[in-house]
């Protein structure tokens, strides 16, 4: 970046002067980051985007400087004008980009007093998280925070520099529309000019993009907000930022190349990290039996092991019930627990982990050549020396080491046990520090072959796995009416480190098949026609076979900054409540606005 700002206000950026400089005359401005009185000289550190410079006034010097640098309080606004000089011998400060010069000052100027800000604006403070969301501005003065907005944009400019070269269009889509279905609650905006009516917020462009596949646009991408009336998590804010993708006449495997070289133009950009492509691939089965997830952490192994076998013979009767009514046995093995100390307290600790995921239980074994028939575990007694050598074999587990396994309705034991997977990983310390120049702390990969559906219990319906417009595999499309639950979607995901990063698919264009899976997700024909008549039409107009992609911009760059929530990677989010404390939003409206939109606020009769 340009250290040169010629303008009113400066000729240089603070952060960019270097030992070359020495002897030129500057203009800088910026915030004052500290000031030290040293009983007859002023320093002060002077802070803008590029970093912080050292300012010296002397009483003896030229000019009015020191007089007013002695009214000077942190964050104050000023401009300095200066003559660029080597610091003295012995007082370099190698911590600094600027360490070696300072800025012997002529005159200052005060642009803006400030009050006594809340928070410390130091990388190292460490403030609560509501003051830095109340004073977000502040935050944001942070260095810390500006690398993230730095980061993001880096991140941001590679995406489009990408989908540009690769001949995708821009499009923007709007956000007062119909609902999208996602599967989140939407946003509504209630219409002034039609009362009773209302507008959705969308929780993606997902029909809009498909549409412009219609229009023959072919390749289209946005970076779009998107917004979804979703429970808080760490990974979710109500309004999200995703990049959109959409391509006519592809397969997956054509979807797959274009978003595998963004990924790796996006690496490079932010970290300088080379991805190794293809990226692998992982069939959503195969996922949820080695570990209980459709986003598995791959930066460590504990991979899940099928006891089925051994156990449907061992005198462990409450497995063999399992076994017996179809359900699984499934195990983990943690090589070296003994030598760790661990003890009961973490084993109750892993358990509940385990119930909270709705398993009944967690069985553990512990091998232990000195305990009467090898093993130490509550369910030693049931074991006869065939079932333990059994065990072993299954798990590779020598002495000193931890078998731990739940007995359950298949789905629930794979993922009770993936969560006790990554309680273990906390446990034991498996993931590593971030390293972000590693590519080997960068875990990416593709989960493939979903189901297209899933059977919802409660409402007594197949419900979409991905979304109602992701086509079904040929091959299964004559099982939609007689065996919805096999049938596999042409969809994919993309996950990193454990978490869900992108997913898209390859779309249903014939209109025929649309209405075949509306039926089967419980949406009638009239149902059909009032939610989604507008779209399904268009398909009668010749669309052309398409699919595509959208990725969380928030949880990519949350990840790329070694974050674990995507608060901290946005500008100004919303808290763990979704509430804006900088705005106070949301908030109560006027009377008078309620009334011109025909609303009136029912209070809660809790
Ligand atoms: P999906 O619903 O999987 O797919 O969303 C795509 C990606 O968006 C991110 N994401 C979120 N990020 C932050 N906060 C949220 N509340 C939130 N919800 C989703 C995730 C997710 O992987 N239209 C389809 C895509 C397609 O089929 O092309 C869609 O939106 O990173």
């Amino acid at each position: 970046m340009s250290g040169t700002r010629p303008g009113p206000y400066r000729t240089d950026m603070c952060g960019s002067l270097t030992a070359a400089d020495a002897g030129r005359e500057v203009r800088l401005a910026g915030w004052v980051h500290r000031r030290r009185d040293m009983g007859g000289v002023v320093f002060l550190d002077l802070r803008d985007r590029e970093g912080l410079v050292q300012v010296v006034a002397r009483p003896d010097g030229v000019g009015a400087a020191y007089e007013v640098a002695r009214r000077l309080r942190g964050e104050f606004v000023v401009t300095v004008s200066g003559t660029v000089s080597l610091r003295p011998a012995g007082t370099v400060n190698p911590n600094l980009n600027t360490g070696e010069v300072e800025v012997v000052a002529e005159s200052i100027e005060i642009l803006a007093e400030a009050a006594v800000p809340p928070l410390q604006i130091d990388e190292h403070a460490g403030v609560g998280e509501e003051t830095r969301l109340r004073y977000r501005y502040l935050d944001l003065r942070r260095p810390e925070m500006q690398a993230i907005l730095w980061l993001r944009h880096r991140v941001i400019s590679a995406i489009r520099a990408h989908y540009d070269a690769e001949g995708f269009i821009d499009v923007e889509t709007p956000m007062l529309t119909k609902s999208t279905p996602e599967g989140a609650r939407d946003f509504l905006v209630p219409s002034r000019l039609e009362p009773g009516r209302f507008f959705a917020l969308p929780q993606s462009p997902q029909l809009f993009k498909q549409l412009l596949m219609v229009a023959g646009t072919d390749r289209y991408y946005q970076i779009v907000r998107c917004f979804r009336d979703e429970d808080p998590r760490a990974d979710r804010q109500p309004d999200f930022t995703q990049l959109d993708v959409e391509m006519s006449f592809v397969d997956e495997e054509g979807v797959r190349v274009v978003t595998e070289t963004m990924l790796a133009a996006v690496f490079q950009a932010a970290h300088g990290v080379t991805l190794s492509l293809p990226l692998p691939q992982l069939a959503y089965d195969d996922a949820m039996e080695c570990y209980g997830t459709d986003k598995p952490d791959l930066r460590f192994g504990l991979e899940m092991i099928d006891l089925g076998l051994v156990f449907a013979t061992s005198g462990v009767q409450v497995f063999r019930r399992a076994l017996d009514a179809g359900g699984a046995a499934k195990g983990l093995l943690v090589p070296g627990w003994a030598a760790r100390g661990f003890g009961r307290k973490e084993l109750d600790e892993l358990t509940k982990v385990a119930r909270a995921y709705g398993a009944g239980g967690l069985a553990w074994i512990v091998f232990d050549a000195a305990a009467e028939g090898g093993v130490s575990s509550p369910l030693a007694k049931f074991l006869s020396p065939e079932d333990v050598e059994a065990l072993a074999k299954a798990t590779g587990a020598g002495d000193g080491d931890l078998v731990l396994v739940v007995s359950d309705r298949r789905a629930v034991a794979n993922r009770a046990l993936g969560e006790v997977r990554l309680a273990l990983a906390d446990l034991l310390s498996l993931r590593p520090a971030l390293e972000p120049s590693d590519p080997a702390a960068w875990k990416l990969l593709w989960v493939t072959d979903m189901p297209l559906v899933e059977w919802n219990e409660t409402e007594r319906r197949w419900d979409p796995v991905h979304h109602p417009f992701t086509a079904p595999r040929p091959e299964d499309e004559a099982l939609l009416e007689s065996d919805p639950g096999s049938v596999k979607a042409r969809a994919y995901d993309v996950v990193m480190n454990g978490w869900e990063l992108g997913g898209g698919s390859i779309r249903i264009h014939r209109p025929d098949l649309q209405r075949r899976v509306f039926s089967l997700i419980g949406i009638d024909d009239e149902r059909a026609e009032q939610r989604f008549g507008w779209f399904v039409k268009a398909l009668d107009y010749g669309a052309p076979p398409h699919g595509g992609i959208a990725f969380g911009i928030d949880r990519m760059v949350a990840l790329l900054a070694g974050k674990d929530n995507i608060r901290d990677v946005i500008a100004f989010p919303k808290t763990s409540s979704f509430t804006d404390l900088l705005t106070g939003a949301p908030d109560a409206v006027d009377e008078s606005q309620l009334k011109e939109l025909h609303l009136r606020v029912v209070p809660d009769p809790s």
